[in-house]
């Protein structure tokens, strides 16, 4: 095949590609008309030339994190906000540690798939797939093992160890976002409405209000 041919395709299908659509969003949500401080997608670029060592790395993830909270786990998050070399880069990394029968409890990122590994310890994972079928995919991982939590999707991870555990995992954007179920439903600022939940949930209201009070 001729060369311009292949650079004519290759044209073509970045072309395509570059339309397909916006890039994903790095924020919840961003409402024009700001008044020029406000950033999309990313934020502000330093001077190349006064670039450090410093702004790509991090130091303390053999921190053990404090599993001592009501789930008994400890996410150590190192994204954009600790390494600002991750501006615009799409990754991000973290490590959970886990007290026995600790749980990271069921949530999202908004923003990006996940990739575990377990460095100490066995965890029980799982991810449910979208309606109708919110199908349940779980696996119980040893050391060594590694999972995959597609974006979006809920998902969750439990110590089923006699010991603690550790796991690292990396994220695919520079800030992937959490929403946690149970606090994002029951603990958001204000209430929803408790009629809504108890309906929502099929639950009397007095346990709807009970659920509240815990987030
Ligand atoms: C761990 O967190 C608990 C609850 O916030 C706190 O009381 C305790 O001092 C912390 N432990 C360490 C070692 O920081």
């Amino acid at each position: 095949m001729a060369p311009s041919i292949i650079f004519f395709g290759f044209l073509v299908l970045s072309f395509s590609f570059a339309l397909a659509s916006d890039p994903s969003p790095l924020q919840d949500f961003c409402v024009a008309g700001g008044d020029g401080n406000v950033l999309v997608n990313g934020l502000a670029c330093k001077d190349p030339k006064s670039v450090q060592a410093s702004d790509f790395s991090f130091s303390g993830l053999h921190m053990l994190g404090n599993t001592s909270n009501a789930v008994g786990s400890r996410v150590t998050a190192v994204n954009v906000a600790q390494i600002p070399g991750l501006n615009t880069l799409g990754i991000s990394f973290a490590r959970l540690d886990y007290a026995p029968s600790g749980i990271n409890p069921p949530h999202t990122h908004p923003r990006a798939s996940e990739i575990l590994t377990v460095l100490e310890g066995s965890l029980e994972v799982g991810f449910v797939t979208s309606n109708p079928e919110n199908r349940l995919i779980t696996k119980v991982l040893q050391k060594g093992d590694v999972f995959v939590f597609p974006v979006n999707l809920v998902h969750f991870q439990k110590n089923v160890g006699t010991r603690n555990a550790v796991a690292l995992a990396a994220l695919s954007s520079q800030n992937p976002g959490v929403i946690t179920i149970a606090n994002a439903v029951f603990g958001s600022n204000p209430d929803i409405p408790s009629d809504i939940l108890a309906k929502a949930f099929q639950l009397h209201k007095n346990v709807v209000n009970s659920l509240q009070s815990k987030f």
